[in-house]
């Protein structure tokens, strides 16, 4: 019996993505089946280039597809696409598909850090990458990428990003003069949020990451406002957690309808330069134990490591200049859980049907 597409997707549909929870052709995931003889062929084009189970996925399609009789060979191609969010009417990014804010309860627990290393993760997946550092209070991610000398131009009114390491950032310490000192209140906080929102040339990305200023004030609010948030994430440290300051956010982020995507603690062990042992430091709740608190889901963990001091400090993310030491690892972990978040929050959201 000749092989035929139904066949194939018959098979197909006995993976699963497990994140998702439906298999991989309702989501409509497989694309462009070719059939030559007892070769087949085809694209499994996913909601993110960062997925965590991408391997997996496409072992359990070959599997699948070589069980059938007569199929001799599967070429299966893995591609992604990632899905667009529900666009409000006031929406100041049309051209982004994922806004995510990086909130935190507390200063210093190193939340810019996480969102830099984040953001370069993403990119290096291949993914279209933003960082909107909206940080009012302490604006670091200009000279976290060495870049705190840039003086960004404008083309056709708007203001051009600086290209770094793959992804493209505006910060706030760029447009204020240097020295510049400012006594922020309320209304200013939101004004600065809808500049960097409005005046700032995104363009198309895949995801925009939003460094917020610590604690539950004006800045998120008004970015909820001003744009659908996908979700935030909030950075958190083993010490803070045990204040329960990052829980106050939680609740913040609950009332503006913005969804929870996950809790990253930061700071969690120490890892020993001679045995690349981690040892626990701080005693208290985990963040895995806060996320299970209040209900939202773990994305990972990143020890203290002076790779990431270090490279904060040269303008370097510690990604790109310790590529190999544990912390590199967990961020790019914790970018591919972040990821498929947000392919989770966009696809509840979706209403029409996916297939
Ligand atoms: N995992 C880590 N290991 C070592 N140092 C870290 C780690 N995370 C952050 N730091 C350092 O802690 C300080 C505060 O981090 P930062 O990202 O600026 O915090 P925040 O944005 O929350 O104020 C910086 O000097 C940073 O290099
Ligand atoms: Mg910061």
């Amino acid at each position: 019996m000749p092989i035929d597409q139904e066949a194939i997707l018959a098979a197909l549909r006995n993976v699963q993505d497990p994140d998702l929870r439906r298999d991989i052709v309702a989501l409509g995931f497989v694309k462009d089946i070719q059939i030559d003889g007892g070769k087949v062929s085809f694209k499994v084009e996913l909601t993110t280039p960062a997925c965590p189970v991408k391997d997996l996925l496409m072992e359990q399609c070959e599997e699948e597809v070589l069980k059938l009789d007569g199929v001799e060979s599967v070429d299966v191609e893995m591609t992604a696409q990632v899905r667009q969010r529900q666009p409000k009417p006031e929406d100041l990014i049309p051209g982004v598909k994922h806004a995510i804010a990086i909130a935190s309860g507390k200063g210093g627990v190193g939340k810019s850090t996480v969102t830099l290393n984040l953001a370069v993760a993403l990119a290096q997946t291949g993914a279209r990458v933003g960082l909107m550092d909206a940080d009012v209070y302490g604006p670091s991610i200009p000279l976290m990428l060495g870049a705190q000398h840039e003086r960004p131009f404008t083309q056709g009114g708007k203001i051009i990003p600086i290209e770094r390491f793959g992804i493209s950032m505006m910060s706030l310490g760029l447009l204020l003069e240097e020295g510049q000192a400012v006594l922020w209140r309320g209304p200013m906080v939101a004004g600065t949020v809808k500049q960097l929102l409005e005046d700032v040339e995104w363009g198309e990305l895949d995801y925009l990451l939003v460094d917020l200023p610590p604690g539950t004030g004006d800045a998120p609010m008004s970015l909820a406002q001003l744009a659908p948030l996908t979700g935030v994430v909030i950075v958190t440290t083993p010490h803070h957690v045990a204040a329960n300051i990052a829980g106050k956010s939680v609740q913040l982020f609950r009332r503006l309808n913005a969804p929870i995507m996950g809790v990253v603690e930061n700071m969690a062990g120490f890892v020993c330069p001679n045995c690349g042992e981690v040892s626990q430091i701080f005693a208290g709740l985990t963040g895995e134990q806060l996320s299970e608190q209040i209900d939202v889901p773990y994305l990972g963990s990143i020890p203290l490591d002076p790779s990431v001091s270090d490279a904060g400090d040269k303008g370097v993310p510690a990604l790109i200049g310790a590529p190999h030491r544990p912390p590199a690892e967990a961020f790019r972990q914790i970018a591919g859980q972040l990821a498929q978040q947000a392919s989770i929050l966009s696809m509840a959201k979706s209403a029409e049907p996916v297939a």
